[in-house]
């Protein structure tokens, strides 16, 4: 099985920003402990600070992959060329946040991408992108 994990903006700094809100963690170091979690499933990660990246992205892989784990971050809320990109390729997409975008500011409360995603998991930490691949592994096995 493979995933694609991609986060967007502002996202390659995990670990040093807003720690309180995001944690003190380096997304590159959670991916360690994640990949070795899950030694069966081929996990690739990839980020960019570029709408237009993000959607190459999920052209590249959104016709062989099993499935994408995808926090938009600020795009989230923003993007419909992103919820058009989702719609667009047949890999299922679970839309993920480290946060509770809920408990934030009105602006975080709606998400332009989730009606194009297979569901959407929030508030955990980190552990937010490890029930992303548990429903998409869910979703692979059900496929048969
Ligand atoms: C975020 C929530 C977004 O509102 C915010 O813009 C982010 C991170 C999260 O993971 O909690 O950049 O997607």
């Amino acid at each position: 099985m493979r995933i694609q994990i991609i986060n967007g903006p502002n996202l390659n700094l995990l670990g040093k920003r807003e720690p309180t809100m995001y944690g003190s963690t380096s997304f590159e170091d959670y991916l360690v402990c994640l990949k070795a979690e899950y030694p069966d499933v081929d996990i690739e990660y990839y980020q960019s600070n570029i709408e237009g990246e993000l959607i190459d992205k999920i052209h590249e892989v959104g016709f062989s992959f099993d499935g994408i784990v995808l926090n938009a971050g600020a795009y989230t809320h923003t993007s419909i060329a992103l919820q058009d990109a989702i719609r667009a390729v047949t890999t299922p997409v679970i839309e993920v946040h480290i946060s509770n975008v809920h408990k934030r500011e009105e602006y975080r409360h709606h998400s332009m991408i989730s009606s194009a995603c297979l569901g959407v998991i929030c508030g955990f930490g980190m552990d937010s992108y490890r029930l992303g691949i548990e429903a998409l592994k869910e979703n692979y096995k059900n496929k048969g």
